[in-house]
């Protein structure tokens, strides 16, 4: 996979040690005695992926308490994060139909749909386990979560090739399958470090509105990357009729893609489709709105009294990172 996002950009020592320990649980948690469970939960394990959501959830500790090695529930309710997110990949792919993920096949391609479904279910179980042993609060605000997550799929689903989706629709989708996790792994990351209220909310705030941008350029990229660079199917979401926040944008001013919109594009015309959105100004509007995300996130931070500074400029750095990744 190309795609990288340098998270030694944030200068912090504990995290590369504390990242280790996350990767070390994470394995453990899906070693089913099972053999077969064991290799299809570790299979996307294995195959890497950015950990995003458990480094955040670190360092919205580390904000909280200074950059320190974390306690072990900080590790622990990254490692759920991450169970939630595979879970979600594992279910994601059936529904895309994908065949790659973070560049090897995907759990459907290499099974089938059924073991994917199942396997999903177990990495959401398991998820689920741990945020238990950190407390009810904690597991009921990952239940929560993962209702979020399916209403967001769900909202998506409902207006699959839809060429009169609205900026709305997809906001309401995203914030659901995406934002909800990023925000509920920086909630986690404060929870575990007792942070009081306000602070809690702006952890949470930040991560919510790091969610929305991370997913609005996530969609971008899928109009003008590179499988090789994205380790899974660019273009997929037009083909699978899942019109993004470009998409959206694009409609407004061109009547030949409206034509193309509404079944499913394959070789040249789903080329064609790309180049009319990429060409007309739409991914810059779309990047204009994940620009002012990620200018949120960063004012949430702003506002907590009480975060460690050092760590916080960190993190707007990565925020800002996002914006430009790889387009
Ligand atoms: C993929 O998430 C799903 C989206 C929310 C776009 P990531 O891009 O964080 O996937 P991995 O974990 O690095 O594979
Ligand atoms: C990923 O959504 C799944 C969730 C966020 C639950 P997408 O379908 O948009 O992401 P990719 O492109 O497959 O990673
Ligand atoms: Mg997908
Ligand atoms: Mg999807």
């Amino acid at each position: 996979m190309g795609e990288v996002i340098d998270l030694s950009a944030l200068g912090l020592d504990p995290l590369a040690p504390d990242m280790a320990r996350v990767e070390e649980e994470l394995r453990a948690s899906v070693d089913d005695d099972d053999r077969f469970l064991g290799e299809v939960a570790v299979h996307l394990v294995a195959a890497g992926g950015k950990r995003l959501r458990p480094a955040l959830g670190l360092c919205a500790a580390y904000a909280a308490i200074g950059p320190r090695a974390a306690s072990s529930a900080a590790v622990t309710g990254g490692v759920a994060c991450e169970l939630v997110h595979l879970g979600s990949l594992y279910h994601d792919d059936v529904i895309d139909e994908a065949e790659t993920r973070r560049g090897v096949p995907s759990v459907n391609a290499r099974w089938s749909n059924i073991v994917a479904i199942l396997a999903g279910d177990y990495l959401l179980a398991r998820a689920s386990s741990l945020a238990a042993s950190l407390g009810a609060d904690v597991a009921a605000l990952l239940a929560t979560t993962i209702s979020d997550l399916c209403r967001g799929q769900v909202l998506e689903l409902q207006h699959l090739f839809d060429a009169g989706r609205s900026g709305e629709a997809y906001a309401a989708a995203i914030e659901g399958k995406t934002a909800a996790l990023f925000a509920t792994s920086c909630r986690i990351g404060g929870m575990v470090s007792e942070v009081d209220e306000p602070t809690l909310d702006a952890l949470t705030r930040f991560g919510h509105h790091l969610g929305m941008c991370f997913q609005v350029v996530d969609d971008v990229l899928d109009l003008t990357s590179t499988d090789e660079t994205l380790g899974k199917p660019a273009g997929q979401d037009l083909h699978e009729g899942i019109y993004t926040l470009p998409v959206i944008y694009a409609l407004g001013d061109s009547d030949e893609l409206r034509s193309m919109l509404g079944a499913p594009l394959d070789g040249e015309r789903l080329d064609r489709a790309r180049a009319i959105i990429v060409a007309n100004g739409a991914v810059d509007a779309a990047l204009a709105v994940a620009r002012d995300h990620a200018t949120k996130a960063n004012e949430a931070l702003a506002g907590a009294a009480g975060l460690d500074p050092a760590v916080t400029a960190g993190l707007c750095r990565l925020v800002d990172g996002l914006v430009t990744r790889d387009h």
